[in-house]
């Protein structure tokens, strides 16, 4: 499974970048309001420390408009992909877009029926969020993504599922075991995963064990 940084803060990419288990990053217009700089400075920075995948997304609401915005976002950078909501707008333009050779990343994707479409449109990624679907169903998200994963396998879609909305750790390891290709995690969840209270109990004992017997590194 493939791991992006949801983030559109260049700094919290710059250090995840650092941590060496991110392979792209997944932006929106909310995350961009919260960085406080112009969106071209922020679009540029990001662009030029990322290789992998980077998704930028559309604000039209009309498919001509979402195509307008698409095409120009896509000329930025190679890497870029398209963020589209699924609407019905939004399958059109993607449409257009992929037949372009534009990639397109589906996003608020939350029923199984718009992922289905989403892949028919030929979009590379589709956005289920599983957060926003646990919070309104009662903790049903995970289900919900196992369900995409069924559609699309028993079709042999292309498109790639992209678990979003990840509210906390175990989402993570839900989508995971639930088959998502890739998962976009918040800088301070990506964060959490590396902790666990027995490796620090485990590391603080090596410490104490090695200040006691007096050995040394380097040998
Ligand atoms: O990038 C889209 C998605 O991950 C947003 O998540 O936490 O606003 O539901 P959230």
């Amino acid at each position: 499974m493939q791991l992006f940084i949801d983030t559109a803060k260049p700094d919290e990419i710059r250090q995840a970048l650092k941590w060496g288990f991110i392979d792209g990053v997944t932006t929106n217009p909310t995350l961009a309001s919260e960085v406080g700089k112009p969106y071209k400075d922020v679009i540029t920075e990001i662009l030029g420390m990322v290789n992998g995948p980077v998704s930028l997304e559309t604000i039209a609401d009309d498919a001509v408009g979402i195509v307008r915005e698409g095409l120009a976002l896509s000329k930025l950078q190679s890497n870029v992909y398209v963020k589209i909501p699924c609407t019905l707008a939004g399958y059109e333009a993607t449409k257009t877009l992929t037949s372009e050779g534009i990639k397109v990343n589906m996003t608020l994707c939350f029923s199984v029926n718009q992922a289905l479409l989403a892949a028919k449109v030929g979009a590379s990624f589709v956005s289920p969020y599983l957060g926003r679907v646990d919070d309104f169903t009662d903790g049903l998200g995970d289900e919900f993504i196992s369900r995409v994963r069924h559609v699309y396998d028993n079709y042999h879609f292309k498109t790639k599922i992209l678990a979003a909305s990840i509210h906390d750790v175990e989402h993570v390891s839900q989508v995971a075991e639930m088959g998502a290709d890739i998962a976009t995690v918040p800088f301070a969840i990506l964060r959490e995963m590396t902790d666990h209270p027995l490796t620090k109990l485990g590391q603080a004992k090596f410490h104490k064990d090695w200040q006691d017997s007096g050995l040394t590194l380097p040998i």
